[in-house]
């Protein structure tokens, strides 16, 4: 919506949510308070704030003002009854759509920005319709293919945009509308209408589509281990292929974020209800080998620091689930210091973004122990090289560049002997860590 409001200062936009902390903090003078962190997104929201962007928590008064109304709520996985561990639940898409034919006073265009199964649309439409008061309302879907952490660049640079309307006069023309906001910043030609369906299914199986290959190089990294094939030059060798491309072949210890494995489940889910039991185990795999990494990883720790991790102090790099984001949904880190904590290690972690209470949030969230043992063995450091005082051994998880750039040196001569190194992410130069001394094990590599 900032992107939006930048882009189109002849339109007002107004982000409206209940929670009032989390709008009081979007409309904080400190910018370093806005509760997301995204390269560039200070400066978007600095320049038009107060301009033509608002942040409130009226949110009948924003209903009853806008054209267009985007949907942007959180769709988690179910965690219980009908679908439970798979399923989208829509609670939240419900709820808005009852507000919305509660407060609208005039015809509205109804965008879903939220990534959702495959025939929402006609529940959304059904709940606007029953309000009966001769009220139009056309519904979009307009899925969102930013990624974090290059959400800003992504947006003014999309490769393309998607928008699915009804194939009806009205349809038509809400789409027309639609494609008029991008088209201030966009080429026409990136921004591709669909029919409705079509527009709800991409969006669910682009993102299958780029955890397939993530899950596919990491399988492969196992392999290499074995056989002494280097997993970056299978990788590089696999991607010049111009019909395969490069991207999404960086190995991992798995990949995590609030959409892949959300949405994959989603398919899975969505194929079992339909009776495609085949098609659902085929997508089902993807999440299945990408457990399999962080499993695989976090036992690799515990074998090679000969089989015992007790009372042992583990430096974690990185707890976000990629770089450039503070966001730590399914971040493998979560699953691998479950693992680790399980085998009674104290790990210490530092991350330039995430905060202490973020962290124990997460951990405490997966109900294996006491909040209180959590506590004891898991702890976050504000300095890198605190947090490797000491240790046995530094676990890289997250990619952040700086890691690169740490003395390590200082770091080995910090650390218990023998010192070991688990790259994670595969962005450590091997030889120079040998050479000062570290044991250091990278995925799929020798
Ligand atoms: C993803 C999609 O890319 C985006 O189009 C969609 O709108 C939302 O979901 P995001 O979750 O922000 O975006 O992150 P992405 O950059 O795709 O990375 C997902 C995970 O895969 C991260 O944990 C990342 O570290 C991992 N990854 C990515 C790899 O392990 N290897 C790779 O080669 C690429």
């Amino acid at each position: 919506m900032s992107v939006i409001a930048l882009k189109s200062p002849h339109i007002k936009v107004t982000v409206v949510d209940v929670n009032e902390q989390k709008i009081k903090d979007w409309n904080d003078e400190n910018l370093d308070k806005l509760p997301v962190y995204e390269p560039g997104l200070k400066e978007v929201v600095a320049e038009a704030r107060g301009r033509n962007l608002f942040f409130s928590t009226d949110i009948e008064k924003g209903i009853k003002e806008a054209d267009m109304i985007f949907i942007s709520v959180n769709t988690p996985t179910k965690t219980f009854g009908i679908g439970k561990g798979m399923a989208a639940d829509l609670k939240y898409v419900e709820l808005c759509a009852r507000q919305i034919a509660e407060y609208a006073t005039n015809d509205k265009i109804i965008v879903e920005k939220s990534t959702l199964p495959v025939r929402t649309a006609s529940s959304v439409k059904r709940i606007l319709s029953e309000q009966n008061n001769g009220i139009k309302f056309s519904v979009l879907s307009n899925p969102e293919f930013l990624a974090e952490g290059t959400a800003i660049k992504d947006l003014l640079n999309a490769d393309r945009m998607l928008i699915g309307g009804e194939d009806t006069p009205e349809g038509k023309e809400a789409i027309e509308a639609l494609v008029e906001v991008y088209a201030n910043w966009l080429p026409k030609d990136r921004i591709i209408t669909t029919n409705l369906w079509s527009s709800e299914l991409s969006k669910l199986t682009a993102n299958a589509f780029l955890a397939q290959r993530i899950s596919s190089i990491n399988a492969l990294s196992a392999l290499c281990e074995k056989t002494e094939a280097d997993i970056d030059e299978v990788a590089k060798a696999i991607g010049s292929d111009s019909r395969i491309g490069s991207k999404f072949l960086k190995a991992s210890v798995g990949f995590g974020g609030s959409c892949f494995q959300k949405d994959i489940l989603n398919l899975v889910y969505l194929c079992r209800y339909f009776g495609l039991p085949e098609v659902a185990d085929y997508w089902e795999q993807v999440i299945i080998l990408n457990d399999y990494q962080k499993h695989r990883f976090a036992s690799k720790i515990v074998h090679t620091m000969f089989n015992t991790v007790t009372d042992k102090k583990i430096c974690f790099l990185g707890w976000a689930f990629k770089k450039d984001t503070n966001d730590t949904r399914e971040s493998a880190a979560i699953y691998i210091a479950d693992k680790l904590l399980d085998d009674h290690a104290n790990i210490h972690v530092y991350d330039p973004k995430v905060t202490e209470e973020r962290m124990y949030e997460d951990i405490n969230y997966l109900n294996t122990r006491s909040e209180a043992l959590n506590a004891e063995k898991l702890t976050m450091e504000k300095d890198p090289y605190e947090a490797a005082k000491d240790a046995h051994a530094i676990a890289v998880i997250t990619e952040w560049d700086e890691f690169v750039t740490y003395d390590w040196q200082r770091l080995y001569d910090s650390m218990k002997k023998p010192a070991f190194v688990f790259d994670g992410r595969n962005i450590l130069d091997r030889e120079a860590l040998r050479s000062i001394g570290f044991e250091v094990y990278a995925l799929g590599k020798m």
